[in-house]
C-alpha cells in the first residue's frame, strides 16, 4: 500500500511507561516503516488534557517516559522525528479552522468518542475539549500531509473524520473538484493529501488479567521497565483455569480464553517449539501451564534485553529532550509550510513567520 514517497504520521497520547501491547500493536510497525519512509511520530501531550487536565507533571513526565521507551523499543530518532504537539502551533492554529468545516453534530456521532465517554462514564461532565480533540486529530495529521496512518482500529473514525474535513478544505479553497478521486486531490491542487488509515494487522494483546486487552490503566501490563523478575511473575500469574482447548480440534487453543497461547505465538520466535507445544495438546499430553509459562516468560524477556540496554542509554533526561528539540523543529519546518499554504488558501494569511524553537 505505502508508495515510496509516503509520508506517515502517527502518534500517541501519553498515558505512562510502554508496555508490551504498544510494541505488538504499534511500535514494532513504526520500526520497520522508519526505514522506508518519511516517519513523524507525535506526542500528544494536550489530547493528555482531556481527561488530566489536573495533572499537568505527570502528563509532562509521560512525555519524557514515551519518547524514552519507544527509543528503547528501536525507534530510531535519526531517521524518525519524535515530537511534541504543543511544539507546534501549526496544529493547533489548523484545529480552530477545520472545526469551522465540521458540523458539529458529525463531530459528536464519531463511535470512538462516544465509546470513550461511555467508557470512562462521564455523562455530561465532560470539557468542551474532549469532543475536540477528534478536531485536533486531524488536524495533526493534516498539518503534516500525511499519506498514510498506522493506527489501532478503534482510531479508523478519526481517520474517517480527517478524510472528510481535508476533502472539504480542498473542494471548499483549492478549486479541487467535487467528484475527484482522493488519489487526486493532491495533483489537482488540493493542500492536504487524503490519508489512509495502515490498520495493523495484529489485533490487540490480551493483558496478563486474561479478559481485557493490555493496559496500564487496568494493571495488566507488562511494561518495559519490568525487571526479568517481574516478568516471570507476571506470566506466573495469568489465571490459565477455564480449559481452552477447542472441543473439534484439541491443538486448536483459543487464545482468547487464554492468553498464553496469544503471548506463545507472539513472542516465542522458534515456530518448533510452538509447534511441539500444539502438537503435545493434540495429542492430550498433560503439558503444564507452567512449562508454557516459562518458555513465554523468557521469550519475553529476549525481546525486552535489548530494550533494557537501550533504555540504560537514554537515561538522561536531557539527551530525550535535544531529541523532542530536534523532532519538533523537523516538524515545524514541515507543518509551518502547510500553515502557510493552507492560510492562503482560506485567505487567512496577512504576513509572513518564522517559528524558533530553543533558543
Ligand atoms: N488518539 C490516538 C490514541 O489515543 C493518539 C493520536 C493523537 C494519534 N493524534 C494522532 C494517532 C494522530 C494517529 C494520528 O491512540
Amino acid at each position: 500500500m505505502t508508495a515510496p514517497q509516503t509520508r506517515i504520521l502517527t502518534g500517541d497520547t501519553p498515558t505512562g511507561n510502554l508496555h508490551i501491547g504498544h510494541w505488538v500493536g504499534s511500535v514494532q510497525r513504526r520500526v520497520e516503516l522508519q526505514d522506508k519512509h518519511e516517519c513523524f511520530f507525535l506526542i500528544a501531550n494536550l489530547h493528555a488534557f482531556t481527561t488530566r487536565a489536573d495533572d499537568p507533571a505527570a502528563i509532562r513526565s509521560d512525555c519524557i517516559e514515551i519518547a524514552r521507551d519507544s527509543m528503547a523499543m528501536g525507534v530510531d530518532p535519526a531517521k524518525a522525528a519524535i515530537f511534541l504537539q504543543t511544539e507546534v502551533p501549526a496544529i493547533l492554529e489548523l484545529t480552530y479552522l477545520f472545526a469551522m468545516l465540521l458540523p458539529y453534530n458529525r463531530v459528536m456521532r464519531n463511535p470512538t468518542l462516544k465509546d470513550e465517554l461511555k467508557v470512562k462514564d462521564l455523562k455530561d461532565n465532560y470539557s468542551f475539549g474532549f469532543p475536540l480533540y477528534t478536531v485536533g486529530q486531524c488536524a495533526d495529521i493534516l498539518t503534516f500531509r500525511a499519506h498514510a496512518v498506522p493506527v489501532g482500529e478503534d482510531q479508523v473514525p478519526h481517520l474517517e473524520l480527517t478524510r472528510e474535513v481535508a476533502r472539504r478544505f480542498n473542494k471548499m479553497y483549492c478549486g479541487v473538484p467535487d467528484k475527484a478521486p482522493d488519489e487526486e486531490h493532491e495533483s489537482l491542487g488540493g493542500v492536504f493529501p487524503i490519508p489512509v488509515a495502515d490498520v495493523g494487522k495484529v489485533g490487540r494483546l490480551i493483558g496478563t488479567d486474561g479478559v481485557n486487552k493490555m493496559s496500564k490503566s487496568l494493571g495488566n501490563a507488562i511494561h518495559i521497565t519490568d525487571t526479568p523478575k517481574k516478568v516471570k511473575k507476571k506470566i506466573g500469574r495469568i489465571y490459565t483455569g477455564q480449559d481452552s482447548r477447542d472441543p473439534n480440534d484439541p491443538g486448536e487453543v483459543d487464545p482468547a480464553k487464554n492468553p498464553l497461547f496469544q503471548y506463545l505465538e507472539t513472542f516465542v520466535t522458534d515456530e518448533s517449539v510452538i509447534d511441539d507445544v500444539r502438537t503435545r495438546y493434540a495429542a492430550g499430553d498433560n503439558i503444564g501451564d507452567g512449562e508454557v509459562k516459562m518458555l513465554v516468560a523468557d521469550a519475553i524477556n529476549e525481546l525486552l534485553d535489548p530494550m533494557r540496554e537501550r533504555r540504560e542509554q537514554w537515561a538522561s533526561d536531557d539527551d530525550v529532550m535535544d531529541v523532542l528539540l530536534e523532532g519538533s523543529r523537523k516538524a515545524n519546518a514541515l507543518c509551518e509550510e502547510t500553515l502557510t499554504m493552507a492560510k492562503d488558501a482560506a485567505k487567512l494569511r496577512f504576513f509572513p513567520r518564522t517559528i524558533e524553537l530553543g533558543g
